[in-house]
């Protein structure tokens, strides 16, 4: 297994390019199954996870041809099966169940199953699908769904503004017979990047980026050519790797309006964000101080950035109150992060991070895709050295993180093995 060695203390500066959203480029892919004709999407990021979905669509007949970052996707489904060995690794995989379902009337889909960061059930996405006609049961680890002729539109009220569950039943609407309500709709900028693809492939849907989206089936979609909207984790994770650094560093491509509240936390910090024609430009020219942080659904601050942020206040003067209301176990960074020196102490949903001087290098292991980045950015501030291991966490959600940090002055390598 491939591992991260970084000799921390050199202050980043330069600039980053940032790829398209990962999160949006996943229940994209999945868009594929919803028409025969060819989607094409553009900015896709090169990550482990798209790879995962590529194969997966592959499964069920669809084609997808990579041409740099443009993935062109077309052909008709042949297999209705989402086997355990693909969807294990990714949990994205379920968002091919509403598109199966729309198109063909039926799915066996695996259950994702739980992973590192929690139990991550599917209820929502189920009760939902089934709210529109679809029967489905639950056998030997697999969703077994069906409906006879097309599903029908409904109104949906999810008790959480749950992202996965929206999108599928996002997808399984756009061609449902009738109307659908989606009532407490999550309202993350990923999901609308879905809708403008989906409304560009003849879907009839309003209300996108509120919490109440209505979708008139249609017929049938048709294919449709899709850029995809720049990764604000990606860039709320470089941002703070310009800070904990002390650096200065443009980031390319990203875009302030997604940003929402990290920016206003990372500025309650202490940390520069200025926004330029084609860049943000990511400063710390004083010290760090602690601002208090929780995750909430967007536009709250995202549980996909809690964890880097954790690193960042592991270094702050003060004290921080990080609390996690998204995911029951997604703390897992903290044990790491208090082996290089961090004074971070749990208590239930929330953890006090008290300022220390300067973390110390240390071998540390990863958990999941942003407890192993968070390790990243505190090796990139501390004295000594860090070897980040189990890095494939990292290959599903950031494109060449050791690259494009070491372009901005990081001694950062990877090693095989
Ligand atoms: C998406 O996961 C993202 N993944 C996650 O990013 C992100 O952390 C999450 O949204 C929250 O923003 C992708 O977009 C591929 P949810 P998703 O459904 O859809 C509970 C990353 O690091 N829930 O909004 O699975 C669930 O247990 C990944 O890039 C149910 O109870 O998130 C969790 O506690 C990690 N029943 C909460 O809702 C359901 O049917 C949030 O889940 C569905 C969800």
């Amino acid at each position: 297994m491939d591992r991260i060695r970084i000799k921390g203390g050199r202050p980043l500066s330069g600039d980053i390019a940032i790829g398209g959203a990962k999160n949006a480029a996943l229940p994209l892919m999945a868009a594929g199954l919803l028409t025969e004709e060819r989607l094409e999407l553009h900015n896709v990021p090169r990550l482990a996870d798209i790879d995962t979905m590529a194969a997966l669509l592959a499964q069920h007949g669809i084609a997808v041809e990579p041409d740099g970052r443009v993935l062109r996707l077309g052909g008709a489904i042949t297999n209705t099966e989402a086997p355990y060995d693909i969807v294990r690794k990714m949990r994205a995989s379920v968002l091919v169940l509403g598109p199966l379902l729309a198109r063909v009337g039926e799915a066996r889909v695996s259950l994702p199953g739980g992973c590192a960061i929690g139990t991550r059930p599917v209820d929502l996405h189920l009760k939902g699908l089934e709210q529109m006609g679809a029967e489905i049961r639950l056998d030997a680890g697999y969703i077994h769904a069906a409906v006879r002729g097309r599903l029908r539109g409904a109104t949906i009220v999810l008790p959480f503004a749950s992202v996965g569950a929206t999108e599928n039943l996002l997808m399984a609407a756009a061609l449902a017979d009738g109307q659908t309500v989606l009532v407490n709709a999550a309202r993350e900028p990923e999901i609308g990047d879905l809708v403008a693809c989906l409304v560009a492939m003849g879907a009839r849907i309003a209300g996108t980026g509120t919490d109440r989206l209505v979708i008139e089936g249609v017929a049938q979609l048709t294919g449709a050519r899709h850029a995809i909207l720049p990764d604000r984790i990606e860039t709320g994770t470089y941002a703070c790797a310009a800070a904990i650094t002390g650096g200065s560093v443009r980031l390319v491509g990203a875009q302030m309006e997604h940003l929402g509240a990290v920016a206003r936390v990372l500025r309650e910090a202490g940390v520069e964000i200025e926004e330029q024609p084609d860049a943000l430009l990511v400063r710390r020219l004083n010290g760090l101080h602690g601002a208090d942080a929780m995750t909430e659904p967007y536009p709250g601050f995202p549980t996909d950035m809690q964890a880097q942020y954790m690193a960042l206040m592991a270094v702050a003067e003060g004290a921080a109150m990080v609390t996690e209301t998204i995911f029951e176990n997604r703390f897992m960074h903290v044990p790491e992060l208090n082996r290089m020196g961090a004074r971070i102490n749990v208590h239930g949903a929330s953890a006090i991070v008290r300022g220390v001087p300067m973390l110390s290098g240390a071998p540390v292991m990863a958990t999941d895709l942003r407890a192993s980045v968070s390790l990243v950015l505190a090796g990139l501030a501390a004295r000594g050295e860090t070897v980040v291991n189990r890095v494939y966490h990292l290959d599903r959600g950031y494109e060449a993180v050791e690259r494009k940090l070491a372009a901005c002055g990081a001694e950062i390598v990877r090693e095989e093995g």
